[in-house]
């Protein structure tokens, strides 16, 4: 069974409380079991994990690698600026594993500082702006291509 980590950066726990003009109502916890259900459909075998730490972050994407597990990557502000993350999610595409960028607000549409991600230039692809379906849009990417 095709076996992948839906890994959320900073402040994503805080979804339904932060700035849901932005963000929605909807919980981390209705996030997560949404991507649970997806994946009992898709035939993927899904472990969501949320960080705020940068370093754990980093250790989960080593994980991935060494456990040949696929990877759904919500950097959140990571994204931005952080080079360790990103030498982290190229390390996993290296390994010929896939890995998903998704971001639930399309960023190209927002501050400046959101345009840049770091990471995209390393990942497989990007889904960004569809809120909670751009996970379910990257799970179908990655059930399509395993
Ligand atoms: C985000 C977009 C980022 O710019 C922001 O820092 C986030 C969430 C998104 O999912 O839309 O925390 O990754």
């Amino acid at each position: 069974m095709t076996r992948a980590l839906v890994l959320n950066g900073p402040n994503l726990s805080r979804l339904g409380v932060r700035e849901p003009d932005v963000y929605g109502a909807a919980s981390f916890d209705d996030l997560v079991s949404s991507v649970e259900k997806w994946c009992v459909d898709l035939g993927i075998e899904v472990d969501v994990r949320q960080t705020d730490d940068e370093s754990e972050l980093v250790g989960w994407l080593h994980e991935a690698v060494d456990t040949r597990t696929h990877v759904v990557l919500n950097p959140a502000a990571f994204t931005h600026y952080s080079y360790a993350m990103r030498d982290a999610a190229a390390q996993v595409t290296s390994a010929g594993l896939l890995l998903v960028e998704v971001h639930l607000t399309n960023p190209y549409a927002r501050e400046a500082f959101r345009h840049t991600s770091v990471v995209g230039a390393v990942a497989t692809g990007t889904v960004a702006g569809f809120g909670f379906d751009s996970y379910r849009l990257a799970l179908t990417a990655v059930a399509l291509r395993t």
